[in-house]
C-alpha cells in the first residue's frame, strides 16, 4: 500500500502540482455529473487550509489538440460557486513569475491540448514541474496510462516534495479489499466501449475471479471470436485472438465466462428504434446496446450469490435514458445484496447515481480501468514514482 506524505510539507506560501482526474461528463457543455470533482475536494481542501496555493490540472475527454468545448474553463463556474478563489491560466510559462496567493488556485488548460502529454516529452514534464514546489498525484482514473503529467513529471521533483493525494489513498484502500483474499464467489460484471484498453486487463483478471459476467459493447468482440452473429454491434477485431484466449482460459480455469441470453438492439444505427432480441437471433441490420429483461433476471441471480461484486459496465446513452435502466437494474441488484460490492468508472457511477439505493454499494471508483488495472495486478505506470525502493 502507498500512502500519502504530504502531510508533513509546510505548503505555506508554496505552489502545489494537483494532477486530478476531472474528466466530467458533459451535456450541452455543462458538467452533469460532478463526482470526480466532489471526491478530489478533500486534498484541495487540506492544500488550501494550509495556505498552499494549487497548480490545478486535468484532461477532459480524449482530444487530440485544442477544442474549446473541453477547455477546462468549463470548470470554473463550478469552483466559484463553492467559494474557491479561482483562475484561469492560459499560459503555463506565467505562473513562476507570478507571485504565490495563498488558498488560491491556479487551473490550467486541458493537459491533452499539449501534444506533450500524450508524446511522453520530457520538456512538457520540465515546464509543467517549473510551476510549483512540490507534486500529488490524485487522478486516479489515470494512473494505468503513460501520460506525461502521471508518469514522467514526478520524478521532477524529489522524492520528500511528491505524493499521492488522498483519493488515491482510499481509492487504493478500497480496492484492496477486492484484492486481498476477496470473499468468493468473486463476479465480475464488464461492458462498455473502451475494448482495447480492458481487454488485456481481463486476461489478467481471469487469477483473481470465479465468474466474467460479460455485456454491451465489450462482449461483441468476445462473440465474434467464438463466430457468434453481433449484427452490426461494435467489435475491435484486432482483439480476437485474446479474446478467445481469454475465453479457453477461463474454460480450463473453471471461471465461468457468462454471455446475455437477449439484447436491447438499436435497429440500423445507434438512435435508430429499439427492440429486445434472443441471442440465438441476432439480426444483422442491428447493433447491440444493452441486455434484456431475461439476462437481467439471469444476472440479478448470480448477484445474489455472488460474496464479492466488481461492476466496470455502463451500458446505453446518457441521451437515450430508456438504454440505461438494465444497467440499473443490475445496479440496483448490486444494492441489494449483501455482498461486498464496487461500482467503477466514470459513466458507471453516473448511471449508478441515478438509482435509488446506490448509497448501499461499498465504494464507488472514478475510474474505471485504472480500477480495472490494479486489481488485475497489472503494472500502474502512475504508481511507480511513490512506491518504495
Ligand atoms: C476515464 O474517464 O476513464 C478517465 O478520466 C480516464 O480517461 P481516459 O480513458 O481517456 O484516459
Ligand atoms: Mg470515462
Amino acid at each position: 500500500m502507498i500512502y500519502p506524505t504530504f502531510s508533513q510539507w509546510n505548503m505555506t506560501n508554496k505552489r502545489i502540482f494537483l494532477r486530478a482526474d476531472l474528466n466530467v461528463p458533459l451535456s450541452d457543455g455543462k458538467i452533469s455529473n460532478d463526482f470526480r470533482l466532489i471526491s478530489t475536494l478533500p486534498t484541495i481542501d487540506f492544500i488550501l487550509n494550509h495556505h498552499g496555493s494549487i497548480v490545478l490540472a486535468t484532461h477532459i475527454g480524449e482530444p487530440k489538440n485544442s477544442v474549446p468545448e473541453l477547455s477546462t474553463k468549463i470548470l470554473i463556474p463550478w469552483f466559484e460557486q463553492r467559494g474557491y478563489s479561482i483562475i484561469f491560466i492560459k499560459d503555463i510559462g506565467t505562473i513562476s513569475h507570478l507571485k504565490v496567493v495563498p488558498k488560491q488556485i491556479l487551473l490550467i488548460e486541458n493537459l491533452r491540448f499539449f501534444p506533450g502529454e500524450k508524446n511522453g516529452d520530457p520538456f512538457f514534464a520540465k515546464q509543467l514541474a517549473n510551476t510549483a514546489h512540490y507534486y500529488i498525484n490524485d487522478a486516479f482514473g489515470v494512473v494505468h496510462r503513460n501520460d506525461c503529467s502521471v508518469t514522467l513529471l514526478p520524478y521532477e521533483f524529489p522524492e520528500n516534495r511528491r505524493s499521492i493525494g488522498l483519493l488515491m489513498e482510499k481509492e487504493l484502500r478500497a480496492l484492496n479489499v477486492l484484492k486481498e483474499n476477496p470473499p468468493r464467489p468473486f463476479i465480475a460484471i464488464l461492458g462498455g466501449k473502451k475494448i482495447k484498453d480492458k481487454i488485456p486487463l481481463i486476461h489478467s483478471l481471469l487469477k483473481k475471479v470465479d465468474a466474467l459476467l460479460l455485456c454491451p459493447a465489450l462482449c461483441f468482440s468476445f462473440l465474434k471470436s467464438l463466430s457468434k452473429p453481433v449484427g452490426q454491434s461494435l467489435v475491435d477485431d484486432s482483439m480476437l485472438t485474446m479474446c478467445k484466449k481469454i475465453i479457453l482460459e477461463a474454460e480450463s480455469s473453471q471461471i465461468a465466462c457468462l454471455f446475455p441470453v437477449d439484447y436491447q438492439v438499436a435497429h440500423n444505427t445507434i438512435d435508430g428504434p429499439l427492440s429486445i432480441v434472443p441471442a440465438t437471433k441476432f439480426p444483422d441490420n442491428v447493433i447491440g446496446i444493452s441486455i434484456g429483461t431475461e439476462t437481467v433476471a439471469l444476472f440479478t441471480e448470480e448477484i445474489n450469490h455472488a460474496k464479492t461484486i466488481f461492476l466496470n459496465c455502463a451500458m446505453g446513452f446518457a441521451d437515450r435514458p430508456e438504454t440505461r435502466e438494465s444497467t440499473k437494474k443490475i445496479i440496483s441488484a448490486m444494492a441489494a445484496s449483501s455482498a461486498k460490492t464496487v461500482i467503477a468508472g466514470g459513466d458507471s457511477v453516473d448511471i449508478a447515481l441515478s438509482t435509488q439505493n446506490y448509497q448501499l454499494i461499498n465504494h464507488l471508483s472514478t475510474g474505471g480501468g485504472a480500477a480495472l488495472a490494479y486489481l488485475s495486478d497489472t503494472l500502474l505506470p502512475g504508481l511507480a514514482a511513490f512506491e518504495e525502493e
